[in-house]
């Protein structure tokens, strides 16, 4: 079984579509080992509990030290024993040693099309007010595995999302969620469960 982390600071609607995903069998030989947030409100706690998935909180709040607050990170997801570390919306900066020690071995989801309104500032609504104040007519989703930049890994998969001219950046973040993200982590997770992809000279090559 290929096993999986999931680390979430909010919603997690992008976690209830991997697990809605091994449900219905869109993902296969796949199992969430792990769920990590670090935040204790996050919604996407009470997911994990509701589908029975071990969930654990790293809280940031309780450790103000960052080197400390990094090793507990990293601890949380060797305990786990995972072949990859899918970021659904985690809202901490990913330590380097844990990027060094996962090399593509983590991927995370970006809701635009990357490289437009990715990078340092653009999170959350951010990325689709900034796609609105410059009037793309498409914006879309990216799943890339996670490198020392912001947003600058390899990219395995995009999808674009048609821009409406009196979307609100809610509008245009839910409309990205259910045509995009939704459908792109589950496939990426199932493309790498089952070798379908492999990383060269910086670039994501299916195989
Ligand atoms: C998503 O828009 C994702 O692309 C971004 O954070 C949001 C998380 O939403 N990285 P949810 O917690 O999965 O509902």
């Amino acid at each position: 079984m290929f096993r999986i982390a999931v680390m979430v600071s909010g919603g997690g609607t992008n976690l209830q579509a991997i697990i809605d995903a091994i449900s219905s069998g869109k993902i296969t030989d796949t199992e969430i080992g792990v769920v990590i947030s670090n935040n204790a409100d996050a919604y996407a706690l009470t997911r994990a509990k509701n589908a029975g998935i071990p969930a654990v909180c790293v809280s940031r709040k309780e450790i103000p030290d960052r080197a400390a607050y990094n090793q507990m990170l990293i601890k949380a997801v060797d305990d786990a024993n995972v072949d990859l570390v899918v970021l659904a919306g985690f809202l901490v900066v990913i330590p380097e040693e844990m990027i060094r020690k996962y090399r593509n071995r983590i991927i995370n989801i970006h809701p635009s099309l990357i490289p437009s309104f990715c990078g340092t500032g653009y999170y959350g609504l951010k990325v689709h007010e900034g796609a609105l104040a410059r009037g793309v007519k498409v914006s879309g989703a990216t799943v890339h595995f996670v490198d020392e930049g912001t947003d600058t890994g390899p990219i395995i998969l995009q999808k674009a999302v048609e821009v409406k001219d009196d979307d609100t950046p809610e509008v245009l973040q839910r409309r990205i969620m259910e045509e995009a993200e939704w459908v792109l982590l589950p496939q990426a997770i199932d493309l790498i469960a089952h070798q379908k992809v492999e990383v060269v000279d910086g670039k994501v090559k299916r195989i």
